[in-house]
């Protein structure tokens, strides 16, 4: 019999998490099912923080970026007491189901959880929309307009000034937000982590670019992307997170090196960083969230636990999320081709 919920947001933010929770807080009040907000991800059922949420907390939250929790990368199963301490405060706030929105290491911890009898369902969301199971997580298309957006106006500066502009973009190790940021941004060549890539083949567009009388050009890169002869992604530091995860960062200004050194032209970085992750959440983004916001409320109603609600061909399913994270979305090498032919 559900009472009352817990829902977190974990991982890495994005700009469309408050929508999935208002969702969540509409849906549940119509099951009659109260809903507790519990503090930045995991730490919140570690630490013992959270707040009962209420109609007027969700109120004006669906167009604002970020989320209203707080988040964090910790991981229980790294705390030493980090799994005793979840289950006592599951059962001192009284939640009898949790719905944990992030990545696949935020939703990998819940289904670890699952051996505790701890029951809950999970929502895909991270702007590096790398979740095997659905076609879209929350976050992503917020996060490829900030991209395009960029381009946009690196367009204009790389004109004026008849530079190569290398754009460095998040992502992890997967290129989504490379590729449908430089297609839409319309870059003049795309490097994602999927395919190692080529300087000869780089140099080789500029110069054709220059041919035509384009003295200028954008290069969108993904920060996990890698040339060929080199074996280790570029990070920014030699420290792990909680999840075994690098900080990433820098390929952008290994290719202006290696660009400026072949062709002795003009070469500038731009690394968006925390930008993808910032600011309004699209209107798309709004309704993929609020879809699956609802939908994992439906979950729980159905007593369908241990499963990650997601969108497949338009339509709200449910994989269980052993399943959902087993391995990292493939790429749409059609659409990764296709993207070439405008180089
Ligand atoms: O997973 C989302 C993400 O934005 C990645 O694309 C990026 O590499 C990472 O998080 C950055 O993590 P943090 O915000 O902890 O620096």
């Amino acid at each position: 019999m559900i009472k009352k919920i817990g829902v977190l947001t974990g991982g890495g933010d994005s700009s469309a998490i408050n929508s999935a929770i208002r969702a969540v807080y509409v849906r549940s009040s119509m099951y009659g099912y109260k809903v507790f907000g519990i503090r930045n991800g995991w730490d919140g059922l570690v630490s013992g923080l959270g707040f009962d949420l209420s109609k007027d907390s969700v109120s004006g939250i669906l167009y604002e970026g970020g989320t209203m929790l707080g988040t964090s990368r910790t991981n229980p199963f790294k705390i030493e007491g980090g799994v005793e301490k979840v289950k006592e405060n599951i059962k001192k706030f009284g939640l009898d189901a949790l719905i944990t929105i992030g990545g696949d290491d935020t939703n990998g911890v819940l289904n670890r959880l699952s051996q505790y009898n701890i029951k809950g369902v999970g929502i895909p969301q991270t702007i590096d929309n790398d979740i095997i199971s659905t076609d879209y997580c929350i976050g992503f298309d917020s996060a490829v307009e900030i991209v395009t957006d960029s381009i946009d106006k690196l367009h204009t500066t790389a004109s004026s000034h008849h530079r190569i502009m290398i754009v460095e973009v998040m992502g992890r190790d997967a290129g989504w937000l490379a590729l449908y940021g430089g297609l839409a941004g319309g870059a003049d060549v795309i490097l994602i982590p999927e395919e190692k890539f080529s300087y000869d083949k780089i140099v080789n567009v500029i110069e054709k670019r220059r041919e035509r009388g384009k003295d200028f050009s954008i290069i969108v890169v993904a920060e996990g992307a890698k040339p060929e002869k080199l074996e280790k992604q570029v990070t920014v530091s030699v420290k792990v997170d909680n999840f075994g995860h690098v900080q990433l960062g820098g390929i952008g200004k290994l290719i202006a090196q290696e660009i400026e050194k072949r062709t002795g032209y003009e070469t500038r970085v731009t690394i968006l960083g925390h930008l993808q992750r910032g600011g309004k959440p699209t209107a798309f983004d709004r309704i993929v969230a609020t879809r699956l916001g609802v939908g994992a409320v439906d979950l729980v109603h159905q007593g369908k636990f241990n499963n990650m609600v997601c969108i497949k061909n338009e339509k709200v399913t449910a994989v269980p999320i052993a399943e959902a994270l087993k391995g990292q979305k493939p790429m749409n090498f059609d659409l990764y081709e296709l993207s070439k032919i405008f180089y």
